[in-house]
């Protein structure tokens, strides 16, 4: 059997809450007990930074989050439990991908996109309040992936992007310097629920809708009791299906318990009676963590000696390997002196290229992207990957198509996108270098 290696970090700026545990903790632990699995779970706390300038913040939630895994059953013999800043190959590496991501690549990334697109309709200048970090934040994601030659990486969909992005970069390291890399995928299980918070929106801490996973009792059951319903009084039927306290019930039991509560809704039962439900179910999973919990956060010393050991670890991988892609890059002792790169290699990345990949809602598309690798055109989604690739033979045979404010349309359709501000000048000047 091959080894499957599979990577997740968590960004440490907040408290880990209900969310985080269901939809990532719990199924990280599950996954990392399977027979060739090999599991590197990371507190990404150089990623905090970016969304922080809180010492204290930082500090703590790191100390909470790495008490959360351990207290959660992670078992640091089996796994690679790690902090981010204690492998100094993981900057080092990002340093190397920097330099050959093409900045229109990180131009579209949704976060910092999302940033701008606030800020334009704010009337601000579009980068105002954006750090480089932010920015850079894709390729910091891509060496924590790289270095540890990840295969799959679990992630919510909203960190789709970033692993489409790690893929790209290390494809574009591999053909300059040979392959290193393993190109990851993202890993989205689609019966791992991401679970809505106490407004019916993500349980997410940029909502302030989130239930921390270690509330004391008492905490715990005020907010559960605060979950928005709607004002349907008891004995009135209920819907299940879109119910933010029905999912996380979902996510606290069995499935006949769910089943149960399913019914229970159809024949009316009451609000309070269904949180008081939820309530018990969340505590019965919780507390026996919680009291190992508050042992650890009381100890901050045994948590500190897991990190250091896990840290040894990662780096007897990250410290060869950074080696390694340091040679391949040319930053090199001059005892060792090697044959001049290929002259042939540097020619080909100075080609446009189609590159097809499929969504996350399983349509098929594919992208131009330039020889400095922005995105020029970005297609339509197809069913199949055939539909998608018959498309790219057309253009590349030089198809006829049209091109309408930023639409390309060959017959009447619209097929896709130009992007990046590529204009229809742009685009026929890379679809000629295929003719040649
Ligand atoms: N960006 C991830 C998040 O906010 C955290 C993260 C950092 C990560 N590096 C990673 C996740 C590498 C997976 C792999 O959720």
């Amino acid at each position: 059997m091959t080894v499957q290696r599979v990577l997740t970090g968590i960004t440490t700026s907040g408290t880990p809450h209900l969310g985080n545990y269901a939809g990532a903790i719990r199924p990280a632990i599950a996954a990392s007990r399977h027979p060739g699995v090999e599991s590197f779970y990371f507190l990404a706390d150089y990623h905090a930074l970016i969304k922080t300038t809180d010492p204290l913040r930082v500090q703590r939630s790191t100390l909470e989050i790495a008490a959360t895994w351990l207290a959660a059953g992670l078992d640091t013999d089996r796994v690679w439990f790690y902090r981010q800043s204690d492998i100094p190959e993981i900057p080092e590496l990002a340093w190397l991908l920097t330099c050959i991501a093409g900045k229109g690549l990180l131009n579209r990334a949704h976060a910092y996109k999302a940033a701008v697109d606030k800020n334009t309709a704010e009337g601000l200048d579009p980068d105002a309040g954006v750090n480089m970090g932010l920015y850079m934040y894709p390729v910091l994601m891509a060496a924590d992936i790289l270095m540890f030659k990840a295969h799959s990486v679990p992630v919510g969909r909203d960190q789709i992007q970033h692993i489409e992005m790690a893929r790209d970069i290390a494809g574009s390291f591999n053909h300059l310097y040979g392959e290193h890399f393993v190109l990851p995928e993202a890993a989205i299980d689609a019966s791992v629920a991401t679970l809505p918070g106490l407004d019916g929106r993500k349980m997410s801490k940029s909502y302030d809708n989130t239930i921390p996973l270690f509330a004391p009792t008492a905490e715990l059951r005020k907010l559960v009791f605060s979950i928005v319903t709607d004002s349907r009084a008891p004995g009135e039927p209920k819907d299940a299906d879109g119910s933010a306290l029905f999912e996380l019930y979902q996510a606290f039991s069995r499935p006949e318990e769910a089943r149960a509560m399913r019914t229970a809704f159809e024949e009316g039962i009451a609000w309070g009676e269904a949180k008081q439900a939820l309530f018990d179910k969340i505590e019965a999973t919780v507390a026996p963590m919680r009291a190992r919990y508050e042992e650890l956060i009381a100890d901050p010393a045994q948590i500190e000696k897991h990190l250091l050991e896990g840290a040894a670890k990662a780096r007897a991988i990250a410290t060869p390997f950074i080696a390694e892609l340091r040679h391949a890059v040319g930053l090199r002792r001059l005892t060792t002196m090697a044959q001049p790169a290929k002259a042939a290699k540097a020619k080909a990345t100075t080609q446009p290229q189609f590159k097809q990949y499929r969504e996350g809602d399983g349509r098929f598309h594919f992208k131009l992207v330039a020889a400095d690798g922005a995105t020029l055109v970005v297609s339509e989604g197809f069913a199949t990957p055939r539909e998608a690739g018959a498309l790219v033979t057309y253009l590349k045979q030089g198809g006829e198509f049209e091109v309408a404010g930023d639409g390309v349309f060959v017959s009447g359709e619209r097929v896709a996108a130009l992007v990046g501000g590529c204009a229809a000048t742009g685009l026929r000047a890379a679809l000629a270098s295929f003719a040649e």
